[in-house]
């Protein structure tokens, strides 16, 4: 099959990634390996894989969204332009999560606030997967909630993770607590949008920018209400944007104890996380 031909197109419309892209459009049109697609003169779906490689070359869409896939942490997710493009780091807090809960006995709450394509909700129970848990999503948009429920069936696990529209705790009653609320909240301030790479737009505003100049103020909202919502001994978890960690550990200092942090591979405090105090 010809890959050099896609790969071109892409490397003259300025895609850095030309050689991975290159290769994603041709497994996910082909659903086939690369080996596989190598034995192939021609594949019956060149048309198409040329078509999308146009599309990316020309519109500079991000290649997840033209071909309505991505990977998070090996597993193919459905995603569009109503959800973030689950990225690489996310997996940090899924498996420190996993972590803090894997030892708790009987059943397990967790709450995953702004749960956009699903994927830290499924990852989790997938990792937690010989425990008894209940794992609630909410999201402010309606439309990534439908993604996350397609994502929800695709991975049948439809009996373990629901969701619910909510603005943060809006929609969560008095009486529910969780053993575990996570949170990968927008944490761009907005005041940086304009100088964002261009690919970015793309993605919803709600599912990046924060208002304020640090990009806190969801750390803040969720950090104040959560305690409200943690059965003893819960823990809060977050993603961490870059230079976010002091900021996040001082307004976690009042209602929280054993409070932690762990970087990324590019060596950026990407995930934080503390214990309620009883
Ligand atoms: C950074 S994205 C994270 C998406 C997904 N959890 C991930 O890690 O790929 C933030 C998500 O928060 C949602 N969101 C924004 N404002 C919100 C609010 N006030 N209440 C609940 N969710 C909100 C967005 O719609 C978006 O899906």
């Amino acid at each position: 099959m010809n890959l050099a031909g896609i790969e071109n197109i892409l490397k003259n419309g300025g895609i850095e990634e030309y050689k991975t892209e290159a290769k994603l459009i041709a497994q996910i049109i082909s659903d086939l390996s690369l080996s596989e697609l190598f034995l192939l003169d021609k594949h019956p779906k060149e048309d198409k894989m040329i078509e999308i490689a146009k599309k990316r070359a020309k519109t500079r869409t991000p290649i997840q969204y033209l071909l309505n896939c991505a990977y998070f942490m090996g597993q193919k997710y459905y995603v569009d332009e109503n959800v973030l493009i689950p990225r690489d780091e996310t997996e940090f807090l899924v498996r420190k999560s996993y972590e803090l809960v894997k030892n708790k006995i009987g059943l397990l709450n967790i709450l995953d606030i702004g749960s956009g394509s699903g994927c830290i909700s499924l990852e989790l129970a997938k990792l937690l997967k010989d425990k008894n848990i209940e794992i609630l999503g909410v999201d402010i948009s309606p439309q990534a909630i439908i993604t996350a429920l397609k994502n929800t069936q695709k991975f049948d696990l439809i009996r373990k993770v629901i969701y619910r529209k909510s603005d943060i705790f809006s929609n969560i009653y008095k009486e529910e607590k969780f053993d575990l609320i996570i949170s990968n909240p927008p944490y761009i301030p907005i005041k940086e949008k304009n100088n964002l790479d261009y690919e970015l737009k793309f993605e919803p505003d709600c599912a990046l920018f924060a208002s304020d100049n640090e990009g806190v103020e969801f750390y803040r909202r969720i950090i104040d209400d959560a305690p409200k919502h943690l059965k003893k001994d819960g823990f809060l978890i977050f993603e961490l944007g870059v230079n976010q960690v002091d900021l996040v550990f001082e307004l976690l200092k009042k209602d929280f104890f054993e409070i932690d942090y762990l970087s990324d591979l590019a060596g950026i405090e990407r995930v934080i996380w503390g214990r309620i105090k009883n």
